[in-house]
C-alpha cells in the first residue's frame, strides 16, 4: 500500500547545522495494516509522516501509495487520499465554523465538487450518522461552532473529518497527547473502532509504548532518522514495555533517555 525506498530527508544540508532527519528510510507496509511508531525524541518520526503526506518533500528516494509513485505530488494532490491528524487540537479542524461545515469541508478534500453541494440534502443525515458512531452526543450539535468543543470532542472530530471520504491511509502524529488521560484513552478507542471498520492502512505515532504494543498490527521504532525496530503483530502480542526498552539498548547501543516516553502512561 505504501512504500518507501532509500529515503533521506536533510534539513539545513550542507551547513554546519545540518540534520539527518530521515537516513535512508525502507518501509513498506501492507493494506490494512496499523503500524505504531515510537521513537527518543528528534528521532524523525513526525518527519516521516509528513513525508508521506508531501508536507515535507524528500531529498532522496521514491515514495510510492497505492502502486503509484507520489514522490513529487504537493501535498494537495495526495490530501485526497491521505487523512492526517496531529496532536493540536486547534489544527486539524477549523474553530469558527460549525462541526457541519468541517465535515462538508472534509468531505470535499476527497472529492472535487463544491462546499455548498456537501452540506445539501442528505449530506446531513450521513453526517449525522457518522458523529453518532463516535458516541460522543457530537450528532444533536452539528450547528455548533467548534471552538466550543472539548479537546477530545475536537480530536474526534479531526478522526470522523480524516477518515470521512475513506482514505487510502491515515496518519496520526500524536493525536491523543495533548489530552487528559481519559479523554486520550476515549480517543484511542474511537480510533480503534475508525481503523477496524473501515479497514484503514494506518500509521500512529505514539511517544506512549504501552499504546505503541497494545494497538496495531505492528510496531517500528525509530532513532536518528532510522528504523532500529521493526516488530510483527505475533511478537508484540508477547511484548512487554521494559522488553521494548531493551531491545532499544541493545539495537541502538545507547539508553532511552527520553523522559515523555519513559513517563507515559
Ligand atoms: N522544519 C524543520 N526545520 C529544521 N529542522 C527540523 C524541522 N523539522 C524537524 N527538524 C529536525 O529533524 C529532526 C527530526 O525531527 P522530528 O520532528 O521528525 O522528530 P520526532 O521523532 O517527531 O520527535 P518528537 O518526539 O520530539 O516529536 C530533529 O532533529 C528536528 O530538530
Ligand atoms: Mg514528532
Amino acid at each position: 500500500m505504501i512504500k518507501l525506498n532509500n529515503i533521506y530527508k536533510y534539513f539545513f544540508a550542507d551547513t554546519p547545522n545540518e540534520v539527518v532527519a530521515l537516513n535512508n528510510i525502507n518501509l513498506n507496509i501492507k493494506e490494512g495494516d496499523f503500524v505504531t511508531v515510537i521513537g527518543s525524541n528528534g528521532a524523525g518520526k513526525s518527519t516521516l509522516l509528513k513525508a508521506i503526506a508531501g508536507v515535507e518533500m524528500v531529498d532522496q528516494g521514491i515514495i510510492e501509495l497505492a502502486g503509484k509513485d507520489v514522490t513529487s505530488q504537493p501535498e494537495h494532490k495526495r490530501a485526497r487520499e491521505i487523512g492526517r491528524i496531529d496532536q493540536d487540537p486547534m489544527a486539524s479542524t477549523a474553530s469558527d465554523m460549525t462541526i457541519e461545515e468541517n465535515l462538508a469541508m472534509a468531505y470535499m478534500r476527497g472529492r472535487r465538487r463544491g462546499l455548498l453541494r456537501a452540506v445539501t440534502g442528505g449530506r446531513t443525515k450521513r453526517f449525522k450518522e457518522v458523529v453518532a458512531d463516535v458516541g460522543l452526543g457530537l450528532e444533536n450539535r452539528l450547528q455548533v461552532p467548534v471552538g466550543t468543543l472539548s479537546g477530545g470532542q475536537r480530536q474526534a472530530l479531526a478522526l470522523v473529518m480524516a477518515t470521512i471520504a475513506q482514505p487510502k491511509l491515515l496518519l496520526l502524529d500524536e493525536h491523543t497527547a495533548a489530552l487528559d488521560p481519559k479523554a486520550a484513552k476515549q480517543i484511542m478507542e474511537i480510533t480503534r473502532k475508525i481503523v477496524d471498520t473501515k479497514k484503514l492502512t494506518t500509521l500512529m505515532i505514539t511517544h506512549n509504548m504501552e499504546q505503541a504494543i497494545k494497538f496495531g498490527t505492528r510496531l517500528i521504532m525509530m532513532h536518528r532518522g532510522e528504523i532500529i525496530l521493526d516488530i510483527n503483530q505475533q511478537e508484540k502480542e508477547k511484548l512487554t514495555v521494559p522488553q521494548l526498552i531493551e531491545k532499544f539498548t541493545n539495537t541502538s547501543g545507547t539508553t532511552f533517555d527520553d523522559d515523555r516516553v519513559l513517563l507515559a502512561n
